[in-house]
């Protein structure tokens, strides 16, 4: 079985899957196993949307038909995904990812058209079967949300050691509104991002990119520790 340590090192952001189905058993056996995930006073802050099948095809079939009425679509309201000018280092790590991405997946920096068109992969769920969206009410505040993130990641690493590979994705955020209607949501609940899961195309380049991470000089200040005896 994987250890906890080689689930967090061996999850990647999928983004080319085999058609082949994932299971509603293998999903509920997944989220049987986040749903232990932790959340401040134990509110769960939490409700999900699994689609598969017919399901999965209308939202991506809505998601195109949206985005191509008005490829500028953006519903992310106040909730959006990115601050507003982010700043150093967050800024260049953003933009190292993205480069390496696209190196992968050859398309040079000028061809805005295939970057686009790579993009727009986002709402086919870069072909995965099945796809989770994650839901929260409006009225829950900045603690709820990072409560919500702790689910998000126990869901990935539960579907990591079934070999079920994943991509968060907050590009649905563009499409609040329009999936609020579509899934007939309540009056103050939201999208926040989907899931998408399946299993991995090994032979797929951009499967290939792994990330990289700020060293733990950067991230963390150790103060008082013993060293190991
Ligand atoms: C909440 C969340 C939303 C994300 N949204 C997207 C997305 O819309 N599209 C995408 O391709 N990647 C998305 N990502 C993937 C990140 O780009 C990725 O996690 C990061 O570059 C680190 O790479 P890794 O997941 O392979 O370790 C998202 C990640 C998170 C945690």
């Amino acid at each position: 079985m994987l250890s906890v340590a080689a689930a967090l090192r061996a999850r990647i952001s999928t983004r080319a899957f085999l058609p082949k189905a994932l299971s509603q058993e293998t999903l509920a056996e997944i989220l049987d196993a986040a749903r232990w995930a932790p959340s401040g006073g134990n509110i769960q802050p939490w409700r999900l949307i699994a689609v598969a099948g017919e399901a999965r095809d209308a939202v991506c079939a809505l998601a195109s038909q949206t985005l191509q009425a008005n490829p500028g679509q953006n519903e992310e309201g106040d909730r959006p995904i990115y601050p507003e000018n982010l700043w150093e280092p967050h800024r260049a790590r953003r933009y190292a990812v993205g480069e390496a991405m696209y190196e992968k997946l050859g398309i040079a920096r000028e061809d805005k058209f295939t970057r686009l068109a790579w993009l727009a992969r986002n709402y086919a769920f870069f072909g995965a079967p099945a796809a989770v969206f994650a839901i929260i009410d409006r009225r829950m505040g900045h603690g709820q949300w990072a409560h919500l993130g702790m689910f998000l990641q126990s869901i990935v690493l539960a579907a990591e050691e079934l070999s079920v590979a994943s991509c968060m994705q907050e590009s649905w955020a563009r499409l609040r509104g329009t999936l609020a209607g579509h899934f007939a949501l309540g009056e103050s609940e939201m999208i926040y991002c989907a899931i998408a899961l399946g299993y991995a195309d090994p032979s797929a380049p951009v499967n290939a990119l792994r990330s990289a991470r700020a060293s733990l000089e950067e991230i963390v200040a150790f103060r008082g520790f013993p060293s190991k005896s």
